[in-house]
């Protein structure tokens, strides 16, 4: 949340961000983006690219589709 002082990041929900390639989000940790700041000295490229898969498991749990949710068990979230 940012009140004042600061650019708001912005949602990992909009389609933009859903459809950027991993790569560039483990360039934008690595290297920063505009008023955001690089990362590269902070987290290892390891955690770097685990949260990159932790950014997409995020967007996918306000995403999801009913195909994506195993046969037998669509009934119950219908
Ligand atoms: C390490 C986890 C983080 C990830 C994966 C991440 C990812 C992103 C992405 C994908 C964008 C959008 C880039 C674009 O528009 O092309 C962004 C923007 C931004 N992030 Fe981060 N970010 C992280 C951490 C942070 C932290 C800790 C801060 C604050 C200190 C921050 C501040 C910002 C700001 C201010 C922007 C907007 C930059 C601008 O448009 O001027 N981010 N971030």
């Amino acid at each position: 949340m940012v009140n004042r002082g600061y650019v708001p990041p912005p949602t990992f929900h909009s389609q933009r961000m859903r459809e950027m390639p991993d790569g560039y989000l483990f360039d934008v940790i690595t290297n920063g983006v505009r008023n955001m700041p690089a990362y590269r000295y902070q987290v290892p490229v390891r955690d770097r690219w685990t949260i990159v898969a932790y950014l997409r498991a995020l967007q996918r749990s306000q995403n999801a589709a009913l195909e994506d949710i195993p046969q037998p068990l669509r009934d119950e979230v219908r």
